[in-house]
Formats: structure tokens, sequence, C-alpha cells
């Protein structure tokens, strides 16, 4: 930390010599990851549905993305969870890598569990689908082979992620980190809570889990059993539908929820629209519309998807 920024106050909250169990993990506290060492934790980056993030700083300034869990008592899901979520080191520039694990027992009895990842600065690929009146750039202002360029690295992702035998689990906007050079369109997919090997089933399949505008009609139907591959591929089709159309949010609330669009469209109708957008060709675009079928055995594999994306791309 450099002479000018202000004491952080982990003092308060975990006892001088460290060895009481703290009341509360925060800004400023040191923790100790095996294998990465010490980390302190600076500012809140982002408080999600289960998670903080937080800043880290470990001992040789290197920067980390700590994702502290709001403490539980005995959550046999949760801990099955963190544990496969630890377990994510596929070898992608796009796959964001989990580089170490530490849980801390409160005084309370609840046990927080922390992850670490390599930091990202973002965006979140939602903060350019809705931008706010500060927000500089909004996905409309991005030309058409950026915006493939984009589907395509999103398909990269999922597709090693299938490669591997797992399932992602909660493909959303706010779980894709971007880095907007119009050269690279590099991508972080993140948030791998519910990610497992797509055969394991979780402990308690009625959970809701997830992000639900995206999650498939399966899942609606069958709650987290109607998880699968197919049902990342249907998100990814509705994330592709957000990317290419600034109107598609507008359009989905017009042709109502799937069950309508099962009543008058039947299983077999992609539901995203037939109109190709600018920079994909009608061969393409039917393969990312596949994605959106509600018979799931009828989308394209992820493999499919990216080929089918690749052939756009300018050599
Ligand atoms: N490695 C990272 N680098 C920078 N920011 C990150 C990183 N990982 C996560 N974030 C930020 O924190 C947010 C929440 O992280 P994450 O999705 O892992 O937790 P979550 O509890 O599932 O959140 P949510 O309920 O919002 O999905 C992300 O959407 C992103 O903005
Ligand atoms: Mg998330």
């Amino acid at each position: 930390m450099s002479q000018t920024e202000p004491p952080l106050d982990y003092s308060l909250d975990w006892s001088d010599d460290m060895s009481e169990k703290p009341i509360s993990i925060k800004s400023g506290m040191k923790i100790r990851f095996e294998n990465l060492g010490e980390i302190t934790l600076q500012e809140r980056w982002h408080a999600g549905g289960s998670a903080t993030i937080y800043r880290g700083i470990g001992d040789n300034g290197e920067e980390f993305a700590i994702k502290r869990y709001r403490p539980r008592i005995n959550d046999l899901q949760h801990q099955k969870d963190v544990e496969l979520e630890m377990q994510v080191s596929f070898d992608h520039p796009s796959i964001c890598r989990c580089l170490g694990h530490t849980a801390i027992e409160l005084s309370s009895g609840r046990e927080s569990h922390l992850l670490a990842f390599p930091f990202f600065e973002g965006p979140e690929l939602s903060e350019l689908l809705l931008p706010d009146e500060e927000n500089s750039r909004g996905m409309e202002e991005f030309y058409s082979n950026e915006k493939v360029l984009l589907c395509y690295r999103i398909s990269e992702a999922i597709s090693i992620v299938h490669q591997e035998g797992w399932l992602h689990g909660d493909i959303s906007d706010r779980n894709i980190l971007l880095n907007p050079d119009p050269e690279t369109m590099d991508i972080q997919l993140i948030d791998f809570e519910f990610a497992r090997p797509a055969e394991m089933q979780p402990l308690n399949g009625e959970i809701r889990r997830g992000t639900p505008e995206y999650w498939a009609p399966e899942m609606i139907e069958f709650k987290w059993k109607g998880s699968s591959k197919m049902a990342d591929i249907w998100a990814v089709g509705m994330l592709i539908g957000h990317i290419m159309d600034p109107h598609f949010k507008q359009y989905l609330g017009e042709i109502g929820g799937w069950r309508d669009w099962l009543e008058s469209r039947g299983s077999n109708e992609p539901v995203l629209p037939e109109k190709c957008p600018e920079g994909f060709t009608a061969e393409v675009w039917s393969v990312v519309r596949k994605c959106t079928i509600i018979s799931r055995n009828l989308r394209p594999d992820a493999k499919e998807l990216e080929r089918a994306l690749h052939s756009l791309l300018e050599v």
C-alpha cells in the first residue's frame, strides 16, 4: 500500500493477534490463501446475489478479485458448489480460473468461503446492453463485425467448458466481462457457482439457481433438474439476441412467455427473430436461432455454434 492511502480498518473486525475468530469479513483484512500467500482486501468491487467481490492485493502487488460468499451454517449444497467452483481451471484466455480458496469461521459459528481469481476491470456485458446516461459506449455503438466477434468469443468459451464435460449453469450478461477493445473483443466468462460436470446431479434438484431471464424453458418447468449443456446453449442464444438486436427485450415482451410461444408456434420454432441481423449470413443465423428452440434436443451443440460463428470472422 502506498504511503498516501488511508490505513485500512481490519483491526476493527479481526482481533490483533488474528487467532480469534473475526466478527465479519471486511475491506482491510489480510487473508491467507494456500499457494497465493496473503491477500489484503481492498474496496468492495461488486455486491452480487450470494457473494461480495473485493479487489485484493497480494504480497507482490498483484491484483485479485476475491469472491466472499455470504457466511452460512452447514449448507451442503453451497459447500459442494464452492468445491466445484474451485476446480474451474480450464486453460483458455476467455475463461476465468479459480486461483485459490480459503474458508473462515466467524465468531457467529458461520463459515464464509473466499475464492481468489485474477482481477479484470470489466465492464460487465450487462452494462453495455443497458447503458446508463453516463456510460460512454452501449452495444449499439459497436460495429456489426465487432458484435459478431463478441458472439464468437462467447461461443468459444462455452464450447471449451462443454468439451471438458462441464456445464456452466448461469450464462448471462452479468457473468461475462468485456475488454472492449474492438480489435479482439476479449471476454472473461466468470461465475462458475452453479457449474458442474454435466453428468453430476446437484444435491437439491429443486433449488432455483442462476438468472431467470436466461433460464431455458425446461429449467422453468423442471427447475434445476432441467439444467444441462442444452440449457447453456439456450442462454447463449438469448445473449446473442440481446447483443445483435437492441429491441430484443421489447420483442420478447411482445411475444409473451415461452408457453405462449409453444402454444402458437410449436416446440420446434426458434424464439429468436427470423430477420437476419447485419453481419450474419442466413445460414449462420439459422444455426444461432436454433439455440432457442423449445425442444432442447434440436438445439445445436456448442461446437457447431462456434464453427458457424467462426465462419463469419474476417481472416
Ligand atoms: N475476476 C473478476 N474481476 C473483476 N470483477 C469481477 C470478477 N469476478 C466477478 N466480478 C464482478 O463481480 C460480479 C459478481 O461476481 P459473481 O458473478 O462471481 O458473483 P455472484 O454472487 O454470482 O453475483 P451475481 O448474483 O451478480 O451473479 C460480477 O458480475 C463482476 O461484475
Ligand atoms: Mg454472477
